[in-house]
């Protein structure tokens, strides 16, 4: 490379996939992103969800002025070993390596008792349902 930036493999990149710890690969150099997720006009999420990966592609499809390509270099700390061993789609995700616990992933989140407790009413609800219906289309018992 003789730029003489420190190089690192896709396996050492894909270790800092979170939010308190994120590293990203646009054009085959490594960004340490983690101090500018809140501050990205862009949103945290759209960022994190580009980590373990080739973020190129949608680095460029955002239509990033000038202005953001020139700050890029702020978070610049290397280049990739090779770019050719960084895949294009995402390479692990979990909502471990997103720094997020399951039950908050959409914003509400009931209990599990109660997601269970529901279930089971559904699952009653039907039964008594179909109990209806047959006893409904029974033919009459002639006597
Ligand atoms: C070091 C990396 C990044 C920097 C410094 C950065 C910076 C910025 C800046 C300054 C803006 C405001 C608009 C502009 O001036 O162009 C922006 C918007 C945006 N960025 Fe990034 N960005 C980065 C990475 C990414 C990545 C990886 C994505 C992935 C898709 C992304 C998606 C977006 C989107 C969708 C917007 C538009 C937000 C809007 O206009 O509503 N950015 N970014």
């Amino acid at each position: 490379m003789g730029s003489g930036r420190p190089t690192f493999t896709f396996e050492e990149v894909v270790k800092h996939s979170s939010v308190n710890d994120c590293w990203i690969v646009i054009h085959g150099k490594v960004y340490d992103v983690t101090s500018f997720l809140t501050e990205h006009p862009g949103g945290e999420e759209i960022i994190l969800g580009c980590t373990g990966r080739d973020a190129t592609k949608e680095f460029e499809e955002s239509d990033h002025s000038d202005e953001a390509k020139k700050q890029t270099e702020e978070f610049c700390i290397g280049e990739i070993h090779s770019a050719s061993s960084v895949p294009i789609q995402p390479y692990l995700i979990t909502t471990a390596n997103l720094g997020l616990n399951p039950d908050e992933r959409y914003g509400f989140a009931p209990p599990k008792v109660l997601r269970h407790l529901l279930l089971l009413f559904v699952a009653l609800g039907v039964a008594f349902g179909s109990r209806i219906y047959i006893k409904a289309h029974q033919d009459p018992v002639t006597v």
